[in-house]
């Protein structure tokens, strides 16, 4: 492998400002890819070189990505799905709103859609390119207390992924997805101090909770945040030349079945 294996590849990561998609961006700048990423806004304390500014759960969002990107690079030859989360409220299925559920297809799903709408032109008019959906285990084992309506909508992201590399592989173009389990972002570590002081434990105990509500992780410890990354540099690489329309699961073992 080359150091500089993505020299002169135009690579969008959406969301990419913090957690899994920084260290993507992260990786392929390390490569040697000129890359671009999405956010709502600016981080108040770092700045983010390549940044572009909009709401992709929105169509108005994601129309304006699509313009900036060919904009400012002309086309994309590695798009990085990567945007998405849940902050519906716990309670189980039934506390959940309609709003609750088109929040979740609206972050976790349709981004995707759209930027693909967008962008595909682009790389089927070229023969080329790698598209790589950021799903997740849940859309596997879905848990159910506050995360119903995201683990539906990673299924159908999944699922999409799938259908959409039927269409597009005999165009030239990979499509593949990657389904991490617990990810140690900055985020869940401060998931895990504050589940750890609410509890009057310490983080080493919290963490192992959290750990156990999923079933337990084989390996003993979340993912980081660099180990996605570097399965993804390696999916968007011609080191991975024949894998698509498949998923890779990055969880340590969490899945306990085949
Ligand atoms: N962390 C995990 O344990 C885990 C496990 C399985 C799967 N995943 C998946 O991995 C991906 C990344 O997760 P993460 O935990 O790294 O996320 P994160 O730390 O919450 O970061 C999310 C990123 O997306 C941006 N973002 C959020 N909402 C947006 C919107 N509406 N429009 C544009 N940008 C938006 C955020 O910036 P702004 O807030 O400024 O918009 C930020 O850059 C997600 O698809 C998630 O479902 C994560």
């Amino acid at each position: 492998m080359s150091d500089q294996e993505f020299t002169g590849k135009r690579v969008v990561v959406t969301g990419g400002t913090r957690g899994i998609g920084e260290a993507i961006v992260r990786r392929f700048r390390r490569g040697g890819a000129t890359v671009l990423t999405t956010a709502r806004r600016a981080p108040d304390t770092v700045h983010v070189e390549g940044l572009v500014e909009a709401d992709l759960s929105t169509e108005d969002g994601a129309r304006s990505v699509v313009a900036d990107v060919l904009e400012r690079l002309g086309g994309v030859d590695v798009l990085v799905h990567n945007v998405g989360g849940s902050s519906a409220p716990g309670g189980g299925v039934l506390a959940l709103s309609d709003d609750d559920w088109k929040n979740a297809l609206d972050l976790n799903l349709m981004p995707a859609v759209r930027l693909d709408r967008g962008l595909l032109p682009g790389m089927i008019a070229r023969g080329s390119g790698v598209v790589i959906h950021v799903s997740s285990t849940q859309r596997a084992l879905p848990l159910h207390e506050s995360t119903l309506a995201y683990a539906a909508a990673k299924a159908a992201l999944t699922n999409y992924s799938k259908g959409l590399s039927k269409e597009l592989g005999p165009r030239g173009i990979r499509v593949v997805s990657v389904a991490p389990g617990y990810t140690e972002t900055e985020a869940a570590a401060a998931m895990v101090e504050r589940l750890a002081s609410q509890a009057g434990t310490d983080t080493a105990t919290a963490r192992q909770r959290l750990m156990d509500a999923l079933g337990g992780i084989p390996i003993g410890r979340p993912a980081s945040p660099d180990e996605v990354a570097e399965l993804v540099a390696f999916l968007a690489s011609d080191r991975a030349a024949s894998i698509h329309g498949s998923e890779y699961v990055i969880d340590g073992g969490t899945i306990p079945t085949v």
